[in-house]
């Protein structure tokens, strides 16, 4: 016994010899090559290393943080050079799964926030944006020349993470994906190397990274196309309390909607979502207009939701108005240093219409399992009004970006469940709860449904990740991985496998 225990301290002894040595090597190279890096034990190493879902947190075994574009393309060759080091960008550091850390302990994070300049050309209307920045300091930019692309509400979150796997927000229905407005990137390869990509230039990298882009390089400079933002936008909330408590009521309701959305009743300027929790069942939306166009556009669909159903809440805004009222945030022009944090776990889905008895399942399960599986807890489920025919993202060729959700019918809605604790841990029987929820969708709906990366689900296995996150991109995007990426330099637990 003795003896074992001696033996099994001597191995972690000489692992962890092995870890520091490799650690010594990383750190001496990235001096000489004059590349900045964070030191553990100091202020800037707890904000780099910092995760926002702190149910995950991970050690590097070293920290850049480049200024220059150089920087970030040295230390990605310093990683090669040491061997057997990961690198992982960060950019917002918003992973739900903490994979801006690499997803494990001992990765070179490549920490991009230092490099966050936003520049409009105000000629082509195209920005040049350093790939650090934050949405909400993206959108302060661009408002002062009245223009703004299509992208999520959380001013935190990286510019990066974001469009490289999709960025949903309340202008998606009317105008697509934030990755529907990239149209160039400069990005630092495995091998050392600077890129352009663009449809034009390494144009199935470009494909690759409108996707699935964490897989393939460092991104350090995007170009992204903007638009001039509406004069007005319209917020307002639909209350639906009868739809918390009633199970019956709740899935009738849910088929109203979706046949509603289905049909082309949403026009392209709404913007919507229908949010749950332990409090209340509301509709939450962003209109592109006045609150007159607003409330014609609800008008076909409210009877429907029952009775006395109407719109309250409502209010114009100006387009930074708009961003503000769905921010959550006192501060939107958020720059380094940036701290946010919370213990969660979380799942999503990406749906068709569903069938009158996966409603039903779904419904009572919504009604009543939070109770009991989620005592004490602050959980809530997102459905974003996701596709339809009117839908700008499904309006994109399904081949143009390896994106993988662009059919009108199939992809109809996106969804986050969402599931936090309070204080300190995320208890260990606590994932059934959402886990038990997916469930009641997929159990009805064979293979037909997605996931979303944004919304990663770190215990997903590797294999059935990669499928559900990719479907019909995936044969390409691991065609792709084994060129530019064979020994899995960028890699992370749920990263996409180069082909045999
Ligand atoms: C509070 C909050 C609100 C959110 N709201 C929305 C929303 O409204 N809509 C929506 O669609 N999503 C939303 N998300 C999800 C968000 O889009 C994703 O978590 C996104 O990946 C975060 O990007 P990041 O740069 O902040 O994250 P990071 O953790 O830095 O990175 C995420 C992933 O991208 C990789 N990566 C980052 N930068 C680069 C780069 N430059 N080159 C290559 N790979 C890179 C990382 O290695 C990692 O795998 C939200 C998340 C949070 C926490
Ligand atoms: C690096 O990879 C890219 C893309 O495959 C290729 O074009 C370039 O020649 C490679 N550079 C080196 C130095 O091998
Ligand atoms: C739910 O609502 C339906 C329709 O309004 C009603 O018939 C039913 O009794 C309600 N069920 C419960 C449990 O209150
Ligand atoms: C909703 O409220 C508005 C403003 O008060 C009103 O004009 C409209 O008729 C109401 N609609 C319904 C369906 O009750």
């Amino acid at each position: 016994m003795r003896l074992i225990i001696a033996l099994s301290t001597a191995a972690t002894l000489a692992a962890a010899a092995a870890v520091n040595q490799k650690r010594a090597a990383l750190d001496d190279c990235l001096l000489d090559a004059g590349v900045p890096t964070s030191t553990p034990g100091t202020t800037d190493w707890t904000i780099d290393a910092h995760a926002f879902n702190q149910r995950l947190k991970y050690t590097p075994a070293a920290i850049a943080a480049p200024t220059t574009i150089e920087h970030v393309r040295l230390a990605v060759e310093c990683a090669v050079q040491v061997g057997g080091v990961k690198v992982t960008a960060k950019s917002g550091g918003h992973s739900y799964a903490s994979f801006g850390l690499g997803g494990e302990d001992g990765h070179l994070v490549v920490q991009l926030d230092r490099m966050d300049e936003v520049e409009l050309d105000t000629e082509t209307g195209i920005a040049t944006v350093q790939a650090g920045a934050r949405l909400g300091h993206v959108a302060t930019v661009l408002i002062e020349e009245g223009r703004d692309f299509s992208h999520g509400t959380c001013p935190g979150v990286g510019v990066s993470g974001h469009t490289l796997h999709g960025g949903f927000g309340f202008s998606s229905h009317t105008h697509g994906l934030a990755l529907d407005w990239a149209v160039g990137a400069t990005v630092v390869l495995a091998n050392g190397t600077i890129v352009e990509a663009s449809t034009t230039e390494n144009p199935s990298l470009f494909w690759a990274l409108r996707g699935a882009g964490s897989n393939f390089g460092i991104v350090v400079t995007w170009r992204f196309r903007t638009f001039v933002v509406p004069e007005t936008v319209t917020a307002f909330e639909v209350n639906l309390p009868q739809w918390r408590t009633n199970a019956t009521t709740l899935a009738k309701g849910l088929a109203e909607l979706q046949d509603w959305l289905a049909s082309g009743g949403m026009p392209k300027e709404m913007n919507m979502r229908l949010l749950g929790n332990g409090f209340q069942v509301q509709l939450q939306g962003l209109y592109h207009g006045d609150s007159e166009g607003m409330r014609a556009a609800l008008a076909p669909l409210l009877p429907r939701l029952g009775t006395g159903v109407n719109a309250t809440g409502v209010r114009e805004y100006d387009w930074m108005g708009g961003f503000r009222h769905y921010a959550y945030s006192a501060q939107i022009d958020v720059r380094r240093p940036h701290r946010q944090a919370e213990t969660f776990y979380a799942k999503s889905l990406v749906t068709g219409a569903l069938p009158e008895d996966v409603l039903q399942r779904v419904a009572e399960y919504w009604v009543t399992k939070p109770a009991t599986a989620a005592r004490g807890r602050s959980w809530y489920v997102l459905i974003d009004m996701y596709g339809g025919p009117n839908s700008a993202i499904t309006q994109v060729p399904k081949d143009e970006t390896s994106y993988a959700y662009r059919d009108p019918q199939k992809h109809l809605f996106l969804y986050q469940f969402n599931d936090g604790s309070f204080f300190g841990q995320y208890p260990a029987n606590g994932f059934e709860f959402l886990d038990g929820w997916v469930k009641t969708f997929t159990d009805g709906l064979w293979e037909d449904w997605g996931m979303y990366i944004n919304y990663a689900d770190p215990r997903l296995e590797r294999e059935r990740a990669q499928e559900v996150y990719y479907r019909e991109s995936l044969p390409r995007l691991r065609q792709l991985k084994k060129q530019l990426d064979p020994d899995e330099l960028f890699y992370y637990p749920q990263a996409i496998k180069p082909a045999e």
